[in-house]
């Protein structure tokens, strides 16, 4: 054994002080209020191998201040080896039991190890489903007791069943199986991007993406979620919102650029979408007088990008360029 070298070494590691210089440890953590193991473990610069974790009984908190979240039954965690561990009991339960696997991975495993959620680089994932809890229960357990089966195999056999454990949680990730968006419809964006407050016709932008008009419409609702129309109308106030914050633009001026020539059309649909009239936005936004000194950087847009959509900059008024 790699870790039994002097009498002093922490065996248990369930208390802090073990080694970990192995390259797979499963264990149960059960944390009872005022019991042995109710304190923060506390690393601050993480571990030399990974862990993942699974919440089965009561509530842990992790981190402190503004990046605390809780664990529930049900919820598993991925610590890659800089990330911080802070985590216990939360305060106002009495117990946390959780299922943890310390491990080195195989090279081959990296697609498993990018979880998508993340808090400070810990990963997260939520089961919702009974049944779903229960077979990742029931595979950190056989985790456990393969590798302190002591046979010559155990390590190998444990790690074979890690592998299945880290292939699961990829595939309940559904976002891990979202379908990358098509090129015409990508295009679809970038062309009503470009040309945002111009009153494109579906036909143009069908022309321009080479699909008939019934087919982009179709297509793109199905991968983007709303219609073109929709699409263009959130991309325009977001626009919008961006300038009312930054720009002395006057809220007529404003609607102009982004399309909307009638500004009490621009205003009801504005309000529709935020709750708010623009030049309350505005004020909430601003805080009163001051306006940001560089509206093009906080519009999002650089100066050259912003020419290139035919804007121009003067005294922290944009207009657009004749054309
Ligand atoms: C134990 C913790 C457990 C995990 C292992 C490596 O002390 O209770 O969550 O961090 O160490």
């Amino acid at each position: 054994m790699l870790h039994a070298e002097t009498a002093k070494e922490q065996l248990n590691p369930l208390l802090p002080g073990y080694s970990f210089n192995l390259y797979l440890v499963a264990g149960i953590t059960p944390i009872i209020e005022n019991g042995p193991l109710d304190f923060f473990i506390d690393r601050p610069n993480g571990m030399n191998g990974y862990i993942i974790n699974m919440t089965v009984q009561g509530r842990g908190k992790v981190f402190d201040g503004g990046d605390t979240f809780f664990c529930n039954p049900g919820d598993l965690l991925l610590f890659p080896p800089e990330a911080a561990h802070y985590y216990g009991r939360a305060p106002e339960q009495g117990d946390w039991y959780h299922r943890w696997v310390y491990f080195r991975p195989r090279a081959y495993w990296s697609p498993w190890l990018k979880w998508r959620n993340q808090v400070n680089k810990v990963g997260r994932l939520s089961l919702q489903d009974r049944g779903l809890i229960a077979e990742f229960d029931a595979l950190f357990q056989q985790i456990d007791a393969t590798q302190k089966a002591g046979r010559t195999t155990s390590e190998e056999l444990a790690i074979n069943l890690l592998e299945r454990l880290l292939i699961r949680c990829y595939e309940e990730t559904p976002e891990n199986f979202a379908k990358p968006l098509d090129p015409r419809i990508h295009e679809t964006c970038q062309f009503l991007s470009r040309n945002l407050a111009a009153e494109i016709e579906l036909e143009e932008i069908a022309r321009h993406v080479c699909l008939s008009p019934s087919r982009l419409a179709h297509l793109f609702r199905e991968q983007v979620g709303v219609s073109i129309v929709r699409w263009r109308e959130d991309q325009r106030i977001i626009l919008a919102k961006h300038l009312l914050a930054s720009t002395r633009t006057p809220v007529s001026g404003i609607a102009d650029l982004v399309g909307y020539p009638d500004q009490l059309y621009f205003s009801r649909v504005f309000r529709k979408r935020v709750g708010l009239s623009p030049s309350r936005y505005r004020q909430d936004s601003t805080g009163g007088p001051h306006i940001c000194p560089d509206p093009l950087q906080a519009a999002s847009l650089p100066a050259g990008e912003a020419q290139d959509h035919g804007y121009t900059l003067q005294n922290g008024i944009l207009t657009r360029s004749p054309t």
